[in-house]
């Protein structure tokens, strides 16, 4: 065990585990930020993806020894009130069903257009490729995407 200080959502917090714990678990089962969510652990589902530095990463290989001084940001911290434009467009559209991977594919989507503000379909096949739906609605994400596109550019 070993004592970590990250820098969850715009606050340090001081957490005391083994250095490899991922850091999903640090913020499921130690900070309660149980809006990330566990799918298959081995970064292939993107459902445990979270920012670091805004880039979108699988939490679920990430260990806490390795977050060192970077900025975390998860779906509780993406914006104050919920209304980043991505989730803006994700009620707009009324993208999710289940939901269980919907925090995931928010986070890869904010990501995307932060680095791209005006993706194509290409663009936007490519970054959400890795994060899965059972639900199946990748129709509505990318719908959600070029709404949320079209809201930050006239913003
Ligand atoms: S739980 Fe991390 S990618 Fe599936
Ligand atoms: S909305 Fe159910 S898994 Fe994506």
């Amino acid at each position: 065990m070993a004592a970590f200080k990250i820098n969850i959502n715009g606050k340090t917090e001081t957490v005391d585990v083994d250095p490899q714990t991922p850091l999903l678990w640090v913020l499921r089962d130690h900070l309660k930020l149980v809006g990330t969510k566990y799918g298959c652990g081995i970064a292939q589902c993107g459902a445990c993806t979270v920012h670091l530095n805004g880039s979108a990463v699988r939490s679920c290989q990430l260990p806490i020894s390795a977050v060192q001084e970077n900025q975390v940001t998860t779906i509780e911290g993406l914006s104050e009130n919920g209304d980043h434009p991505v989730q803006q467009a994700w009620l707009e559209v009324d993208v999710p069903q289940c939901g269980y991977c919907q925090a995931g594919q928010i986070m890869t989507a904010s990501a995307l257009l932060k680095e791209n503000p005006n993706p194509n379909d290409e663009d936007i096949e490519t970054a959400m490729n890795g994060n899965i739906c059972r639900c199946g609605t990748y129709t509505r994400i990318k719908a959600a995407i070029k709404t949320a596109a079209s809201k930050t550019q006239s913003a």
